[in-house]
């Protein structure tokens, strides 16, 4: 595995810092950069994300230089994967379950979110993991854990697990990463409404779409959130 990993106690975002790191030209692939605690947390769609000490928060450069830039719409769905499996290896029976189009999800509320930003044909990964804490919609890790884990326990498997993920899809594309995802979706066969569109979720396309199959079976992709 190589990953580089840099420590902040805080930042604003590990985000923006990632960005710097790019800026500079000297951020290799498998940087990652690490903070204890966040002043200005972002999450999609403009949202601030909480980030007390006591959460795991880290962003991984990745440059996926092989990959057509087309494809980079299935990586937030690699990470997705990266992380189930790793939370999974801390506790196999852990109520997990993973959210189009990147949220993961423990007994229905949120428990870990991922951010994909890209800068030029390199990418910044966004982890952010409640461990000890959550905002009030969501829950945390220390929640379902005897033992409370810590943000090393936690921090070495999901990188390591997100790193596999990567390299496999970068060897052998999307199709393994899509049925794993597919596995552990959250409402896969409910009748849903998105974009103004109803259907059955009936799974993602390769552009990493939602496909809902409408009453008269046509199937429509999603791209919209809420
Ligand atoms: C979301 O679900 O909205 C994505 C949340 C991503 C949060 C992580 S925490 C580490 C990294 N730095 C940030 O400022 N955001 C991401």
């Amino acid at each position: 595995m190589k990953l580089s990993i840099h420590h902040y106690s805080e930042v604003d975002s590990t985000q923006t810092l990632a960005k710097h790191y790019l800026l500079e030209g000297d951020a290799d692939e498998g940087t990652v950069i690490l903070a204890d605690q966040q002043l200005s947390g972002s999450g999609r769609l403009g949202k601030s994300w909480d980030s007390p000490v006591g959460g795991l928060y880290c962003s991984i450069i990745l440059k996926p230089r092989d990959k057509d830039i087309a494809k980079y719409s299935q990586l937030a769905f690699v990470i997705a994967v990266g992380i189930q499996k790793a939370l999974h290896s801390l506790l196999p029976t852990l109520p997990l379950t993973l959210k189009w189009p990147n949220d993961i999800l423990i007994n229905g509320k949120k428990v870990s979110g991922i951010l994909i930003e890209i800068e030029g044909q390199d990418v910044i990964v966004g982890i952010g993991i409640n461990i000890d804490s959550h905002p009030e919609t969501g829950t945390h890790l220390n929640e379902y854990f005897y033992n409370p884990l810590t943000i090393e326990d936690v921090l070495k498997p999901v990188l390591k697990s997100v790193w596999e993920t990567y390299q496999d899809w970068l060897n052998n594309g999307f199709e393994n990463i899509q049925t794993q995802w597919l596995k552990y979706c959250h409402q896969l066969g409910e009748i849903l409404e998105r974009d103004g569109i109803k259907g059955s979720f009936i799974g993602i396309s390769a552009e990493g779409c939602m496909l809902l199959e409408t009453e008269n079976r046509e199937i429509k992709k999603i791209t919209k959130v809420g």
